[in-house]
């Protein structure tokens, strides 16, 4: 080994000798590359410096009061890519103490088709609760935005959102963005994905002391045999996923702030999914059962929060327009069955329940203030 180190250099110098420039020339040289290097990073600064300052300009960072003082805070518009709005939103202090007051707050996300149609509900049940939660609405349909008057607490809250078709994996993509956009709001501390079919079960005050004390997650995650279930795993996962780790929910999530910035900073798990499950894989059904339970399960309830009827059968669960709706079927619904809240037996399983179309929407205002108790 020595014999050979020392064997090398000896052609190399002579080498280097033979093509030894005159002395001048090896000067402008130095001086040519001395200036492209120079010009170069200057350059680069430039276009750096712009982006931090772009960055680093962002209201939540300036001003982490202005979002506990008002309900409705900073529009969620901006003109960020899908990839700036993740990075920013996977950002968490390393101090844990926050040096302002906080109030945490509870981050309501639509996913919808076109408008929230069940919004009058909705605001009666918001109303008297400003500065505890944030609205966040992501519908593929832009005129959707139009129709919402000013005094609503949907009005400006739609964020920058692109088309979701059913079961395919642009809407794990709508979720991460959802998230992406709630996370931005340094207050927001759980994070509620719902559609424009669900109502609420219970009145503010019950909805946000469940939530915001609950020490789990709650993302429904369950192994299932049979074509629906493990039928829909493919072998090409693996390693990322092996098949006894597939696991089966529904979409409808509820989850607090460490584990929404997992979800929008994991690429690993989603580009698996990107690849292997598309059409009738049905990743809003897998993606997150599998993610959570296999990265994070002992911080998960796995049951969601969200009631719906599957017992007619058929890929669609059942549907509730207005002769459904009754006191005693509401009451029904917010009586279901006894569930483990924190470790103990608690009488409320669901908060929220689907799918009510919008002619349900008159005998709910009528009924559901008075027997959920909203604020009036
Ligand atoms: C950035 O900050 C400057 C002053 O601090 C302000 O004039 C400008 O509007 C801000 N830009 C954004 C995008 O917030
Ligand atoms: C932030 O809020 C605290 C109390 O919550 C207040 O004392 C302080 O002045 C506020 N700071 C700004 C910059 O508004
Ligand atoms: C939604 O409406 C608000 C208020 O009119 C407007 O500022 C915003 O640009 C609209 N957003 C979209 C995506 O159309
Ligand atoms: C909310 O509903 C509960 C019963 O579910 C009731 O005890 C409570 O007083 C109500 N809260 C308000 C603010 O009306
Ligand atoms: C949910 O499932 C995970 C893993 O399967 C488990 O570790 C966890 O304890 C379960 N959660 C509850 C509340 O039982």
């Amino acid at each position: 080994m020595k014999n050979n180190q020392n064997h090398h250099p000896a052609p190399m110098i002579s080498l280097f000798k033979l093509f030894n420039p005159p002395l001048h020339l090896t000067n402008l040289l130095t001086v040519m590359l001395i200036f492209a290097f120079g010009s170069c990073f200057g350059i680069f600064l430039t276009f750096n410096l712009q982006n931090v300052s772009f960055n680093f300009n962002f209201t939540q960072f300036s001003h982490p009061n202005t979002s506990t003082a008002t309900a409705v805070s900073d529009p969620p518009m901006h003109d960020m890519t899908d990839e700036e709005v993740i990075w920013r939103a996977s950002m968490a202090p390393k101090v844990r103490d926050y040096p302002f007051e906080r109030t945490p707050k509870v981050a309501f996300m639509f996913l919808t088709r076109g408008p929230v149609v069940l919004a009058p509900l909705w605001e009666r049940f918001f109303n008297g609760n400003d500065g505890l939660y944030s609205v966040y609405v992501h519908s593929s349909d832009s005129s959707a935005n139009v129709t919402v008057p000013e005094d609503s607490v949907f009005y400006g809250r739609r964020i920058p959102s692109k088309d979701v078709e059913w079961g395919k994996v642009n809407m794990i993509e709508a979720e991460r963005r959802l998230l992406a956009n709630a996370l931005l709001d340094f207050s927001n501390q759980r994070f509620v994905l719902l559609s424009e079919a669900c109502i609420p079960l219970f009145n503010f005050s019950t909805v946000y002391t469940y939530l915001i004390n609950s020490k789990h997650n709650f993302v429904e995650s369950y192994d299932l045999e049979g074509p629906v279930g493990r039928g829909r795993y493919s072998n090409k996962m693996a390693p990322t996923i092996d098949i006894e780790e597939w696991r089966k929910g529904s979409q409808w999530f509820e989850m607090e702030r460490d584990l929404a910035i997992e979800v929008i900073s994991d690429k690993n798990y989603f580009s698996v999914f990107h690849d292997f499950c598309d059409g009738q894989c049905y990743s809003d059904e897998h993606y997150l059962p599998t993610f959570v339970t296999k990265l994070f399960g002992e911080t998960n309830a796995n049951r969601t929060l969200t009631f719906v009827d599957w017992a007619r059968g058929g890929p669609h669960p059942t549907k509730y327009t207005r002769n459904d709706v009754t006191e005693e079927f509401l009451v029904k619904l917010r009586n279901d069955r006894s569930c483990e809240y924190n470790g103990k037996k608690n009488q409320i399983c669901h908060l929220f329940a689907r799918k009510f179309t919008s002619h349900a929407l008159d005998r709910l205002l009528r009924i559901a203030p008075k027997l959920m108790q909203f604020n009036l």
